[in-house]
This record gives C-alpha cells, structure tokens and sequence, in this order.
C-alpha cells in the first residue's frame, strides 16, 4: 500500500529566483494539499542532518553549502500516491533530463541547483516532515 504524504522543500536557488509562488501554484494544480508550509534558513548542521544518507558520495559537501546558502519553503504534501507522484511531478535530478511541464525542467539552474526536493519513499517522507513540523504544525 502507498501512502499519502510527501515532504518536499523549494531550495535556495528557486526561493531567490522568486519561483514559490510559482512552484506552490504548480503543486496545488496537480492536487496535492498543503498539509504543513514555512519559509526558515537551514544551518550547515541542519542541512548536513537532513542530507546524511548522501555523506558519502562526492558531492555533499557542496550540497550542505548550498542548501544552507539561503532561505527555504518547506512543506508536507497530501495525495494519493504522493511519493511516486510527486517525484514525477517535479522530475528527474538533471534538469536537462527532466521531463517538459516539470517543475525541474521549468526552474531548476543545474543538477545541484535544482529548484525541489521530493521524498523517495514513505518512510523518508515521514523522517523528513517530522524533521521540520512538530505535531501541532502538522493538518
Ligand atoms: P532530492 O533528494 O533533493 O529530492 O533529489 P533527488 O532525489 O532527485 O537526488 P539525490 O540523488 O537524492 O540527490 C540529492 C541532491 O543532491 C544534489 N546533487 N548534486 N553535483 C551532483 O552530481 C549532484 N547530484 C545530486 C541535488 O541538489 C540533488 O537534488
Ligand atoms: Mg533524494
């Protein structure tokens, strides 16, 4: 069974750009709830806890920089199917190989700097909510 929640978050490089109410807009028109939203700025701890499972590979170090370099929208996502579905939606890692219409394709400057971030799986998307709302920010 697939559950229906997802954690996403609007990184530095698309909150700059002025892309959130873009982004949300494309989110809510696929028909995904805001079940939890905020705008906070990540420290390097933060960041470096959130993206742990990547401390391996070459580019975390960079990844921890950048997701700390500035402002971020997070927020819990409610749909049917809201992993998978929401991993289509914003489309593959590299912009240049995301699908046309994706939020990916659309704002995303590079493969790092790329625009969202989507849970891969329903146990990370519950990790990663209660990483960033207590219970009580939580609808
Ligand atoms: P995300 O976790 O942010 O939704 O992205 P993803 O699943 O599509 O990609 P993942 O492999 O989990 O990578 C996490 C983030 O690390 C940055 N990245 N940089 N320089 C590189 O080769 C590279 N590869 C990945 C991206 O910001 C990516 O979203
Ligand atoms: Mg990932």
């Amino acid at each position: 069974m697939t559950g229906n929640r997802t954690f996403t978050m609007i990184k530095p490089d698309a909150v700059g750009a002025g892309n959130i109410g873009n982004i949300l807009q494309k989110i809510e028109q696929a028909g995904f709830r805001i079940a939890a939203l905020k705008l906070l700025w990540l420290t390097e701890d933060k960041a470096g806890s959130f993206y742990a499972v990547h401390r391996e590979r070459p580019f975390y170090g960079e990844l921890v920089k950048y997701m700390s370099s500035g402002p971020v929208v997070a927020a819990i996502l409610e749909k049917a199917n809201a992993v998978q579905d929401f991993r289509k939606l914003i489309g593959a890692t590299d912009p240049v190989k995301a699908e046309a219409g994706t939020i990916r394709k659309l704002y995303a400057k590079s493969i790092q700097e790329n625009a969202v971030h989507g849970s891969d799986s329903d146990a990370n998307a519950k990790i990663e909510g209660d990483f960033f709302f207590s219970v009580l920010e939580q609808f």
